[in-house]
């Protein structure tokens, strides 16, 4: 029952909910544009097993929906059987995977006697001989011989192991390394055994470079990128509706526009067009407009300030020359504003590319991956500027 001392703002809250969730790693109210990679996630647990859709890289732009897609994989594994370990990048990851997830897996799952199980988790002490299984075998070699009776227990069932990494980028190659390892060694031994990480475009381009990272060059890698403007405008009316209210079709548009395909945004523009949403009756233009305003300077804060902040001054000459144009620039223009040869500007423009930050945009044009970096550019070019006039001055 409600209240009958509620004010009326309170009533409206208590009436209507926001089912937006602009906050990352957050599972969307509605998942738009993803249904063929989500088709595959389904078909890699699904009886005969191809064996490519069981090392699957995901990389992407800050926001795109990587880790969102990281928990659809799991949900795909889960809703088979398997058996899944999601975990990140931070230090210790080896040691996670060897003292506390896989014992307690094994513990659950696994026949084996219950004392050397337990020594491997490293809660119960010595085994045999006074060492501990953990101080008998590197980590290396727990992890493998976990994995290996785990799976082993799993396999008459028809199930399997999921390990899933985010912001791999950030992990300590060594400990990628022996990971990696051991996913390879059950690629050969036909384990059901299954990895996907993922992480952020540049750094992974890095990795894949990297000696230690062999097996990240053959998983499946997938880039993840905008949806189209339809799958925005069904995400918007979807999530609109079930939270219990109306948009105007303007309305609907004008946030469709705004969002431009990207999902952080789009949950940004429909949180904070709810939010701007006080009378009854349809979201207005102009109440969407107060929700881009509001999203916008949340996409500056946690997206364009760090995507820019490591990036040297001639890459931001570069930005802020194409960021002059309202669409995708042309790189000759580009090279003439910074009064460059094609060839000097074609470095950076490779180089951003390679970021993440910019994209072609068909042949001699490119295009910011993320809607207003142009704009915050200028605006923080302008600031920037009137800032060194009044040092002058002063
Ligand atoms: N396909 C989608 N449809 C609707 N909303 C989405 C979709 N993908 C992601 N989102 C929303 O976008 C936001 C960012 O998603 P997520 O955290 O997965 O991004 P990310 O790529 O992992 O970013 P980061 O690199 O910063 O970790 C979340 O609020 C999420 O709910
Ligand atoms: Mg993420």
């Amino acid at each position: 029952m409600i209240p009958l001392d509620m004010s009326p703002s309170l009533y409206t809250l208590y009436m209507s909910r926001n089912l937006f969730k602009p906050s990352f790693g957050t599972y969307p109210h509605l998942l738009v544009g993803r249904d063929q990679l989500l088709d595959e996630f389904e078909d890699a647990f699904d009886g005969i097993l191809d064996p490519a859709g069981l090392t699957v890289l995901l990389s992407g732009q800050r926001g795109m929906g990587k880790t969102v897609l990281l928990d659809s994989y799991r949900r795909a594994a889960e809703s088979a059987g398997w058996l899944v370990i999601t975990e990140s990048s931070s230090a210790g990851l080896l040691e996670r995977l060897t003292r506390d997830h896989l014992p307690r897996l094994l513990r659950d799952h696994s026949d084996e006697p219950r004392t050397r199980l337990e020594s491997a988790s490293g809660t119960v002490g010595p085994l045999g001989g006074g060492v501990s299984w953990t101080e008998r075998y590197p980590a290396e070699s727990t992890l493998r011989s976990q994995i290996t009776e785990l799976t082993d227990a799993l396999r008459p069932s028809g199930r399997g192991l999921v390990i899933t990494i985010d912001e791999v980028q950030a992990a300590d190659i060594e400990d990628l390394r022996k990971v990696g390892e051991i996913i390879q060694y059950g690629r050969r031994e036909e384990r059901l055994l299954a990895f996907m990480g993922a992480g952020l475009s540049t750094p992974i381009e890095e990795l894949l470079d990297h000696p230690g990272a062999t097996f990240l060059r053959r998983a499946e890698h997938y880039p993840v990128g905008r949806v189209s403007r339809a799958d925005v405008r069904a995400a918007l009316a979807g999530t609109i509706a079930d939270s219990g209210r109306e948009i105007d079709v303007q309305a609907l548009d004008l946030a469709a526009d705004a969002v431009d395909g990207y999902p952080f945004m789009l949950q940004l523009v429909g949180y904070h067009s709810l939010k701007a949403h006080k009378a009854t009756g349809p979201i207005t233009t102009d109440e969407v407009n107060a929700g881009i305003a509001a999203a916008r300077r949340r996409l500056g804060r946690h997206v364009h300030t760090p995507a820019l902040r490591p990036l040297s001054s001639v890459d931001r000459t570069y930005l802020l020359a194409m960021a002059q144009d309202d669409g995708p620039s042309r790189t000759g223009k580009i090279a003439e504003r910074m009064d460059v040869t094609a060839q000097y500007a074609g470095e950076y423009r490779r180089r951003l590319i390679r970021d993440g930050i910019i994209e072609s945009a068909g042949h001699g044009k490119v295009r910011f991956t993320i809607p207003y970096t142009a704009d915050h550019l200028r605006e923080h070019a302008a600031h920037d500027a009137l800032e060194g006039l009044a040092g002058e001055g002063g």
